[in-house]
């Protein structure tokens, strides 16, 4: 019997395009599911797919769909579970903490006050971020109790509910670039430096990529890392520290991988692919 697929998205992004060509390659037709025409019934049937890969823009939707998705008994690519980790800073850094996979130090402060005095403990500078947001946005590199003063009453009057929750990292002294590794499955497939004037080496911010040989450390600390937050398909952010050697940042659970297929040579869509139709025969075959 066909496998049967389907993918959620918003808009077909250039991941999605390669995604859909990568199961037609494979013989396998895919059905693309939009976000803006889902609805989805409390009680329903499961989609009748084997395997539905998640890959909405929008973070909630994609989780709130995943969620209801796994209620109706449907296998999704990732799991609730792992997707609403990932989404959240402070939720994937203590998944990392349980699992003892190295990563920054981080704290957590609930007001101002308290922000402020965790941030003067742990010395100048940090980052502070969001726990939920990509792409490099609103984070605020903070290099002095002034700095501090701003940004956290900024954070305060002007910030919208997330923000109240003020997630602290001490900035890591990392040698201009840093590491994003792709993990399918069990495996590391490959990996980029991403290299910038800024310290903010996102791809989506101009951060150049370059291939980073996979070494059996970094496969090592990365699977951990995926399998920390329940693993699937997963791009695991990695700083090199010059005393303390690899340690984790973040995890990201819908990655974009469009800069990286050239640098690394490895068809990563194609990767998913064949772990997506994988999953989904396990699935079959457990009925
Ligand atoms: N603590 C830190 N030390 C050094 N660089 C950092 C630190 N935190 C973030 N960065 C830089 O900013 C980028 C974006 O931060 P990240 O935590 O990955 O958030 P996002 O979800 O926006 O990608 C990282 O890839 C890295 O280049
Ligand atoms: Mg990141």
């Amino acid at each position: 019997m066909a496998i049967r697929v389907g993918i959620i998205f918003s808009r077909p992004r250039v991941e999605e395009k390669h995604l859909f060509a990568s199961f037609e390659q494979r013989g396998v037709t895919v059905t693309p599911i939009n976000d803006d025409e889902l609805i989805l019934d409390v009680g329903m049937k499961p989609l009748p797919f084997d395997v539905i890969l998640e890959r909405s823009v929008s973070t909630s939707r994609g989780l709130y769909a995943l969620r209801m998705l796994e209620a109706a008994g449907n296998v999704t690519i990732n799991r609730f579970h792992t997707a609403n980790t990932c989404a959240d800073k402070l939720l994937t850094t203590a998944a990392l903490q349980e699992a003892g996979v190295p990563q920054p130090k981080v704290r957590v402060a609930f007001t101002p006050e308290t922000a402020l005095k965790a941030i003067e403990e742990m010395g100048y500078p940090v980052v502070l971020k969001p726990v939920i947001g990509s792409w490099g946005r609103l984070l605020a590199r903070i290099n002095d109790r002034d700095a501090a003063e701003a940004v956290l009453e900024h954070k305060e009057v002007l910030g919208s509910y997330q923000h109240s929750i003020i997630y602290i990292q001490e900035m890591v002294r990392k040698p201009g670039r840093d590491i994003r590794a792709f993990v399918v499955g069990n495996e590391c497939i490959c990996a980029i430096y991403r290299s910038a004037e800024h310290w903010i080496t996102n791809t989506a911010r101009g951060g150049k990529a370059s291939n980073c040989p996979v070494t059996p450390e970094l496969n090592d600390l990365c699977v951990r890392a995926a399998n920390a937050v329940g693993g699937g398909v997963l791009a695991v952010d990695v700083f090199e520290d010059p005393d303390r050697g690899l340690l984790v940042n973040e995890i990201n659970h819908t990655m974009e991988f469009r800069n990286s297929i050239a640098p690394t040579g490895v068809d990563i869509p194609g990767r998913v692919a064949d772990y997506a139709l994988a999953v989904a025969a396990e699935g079959i075959g457990a009925q």
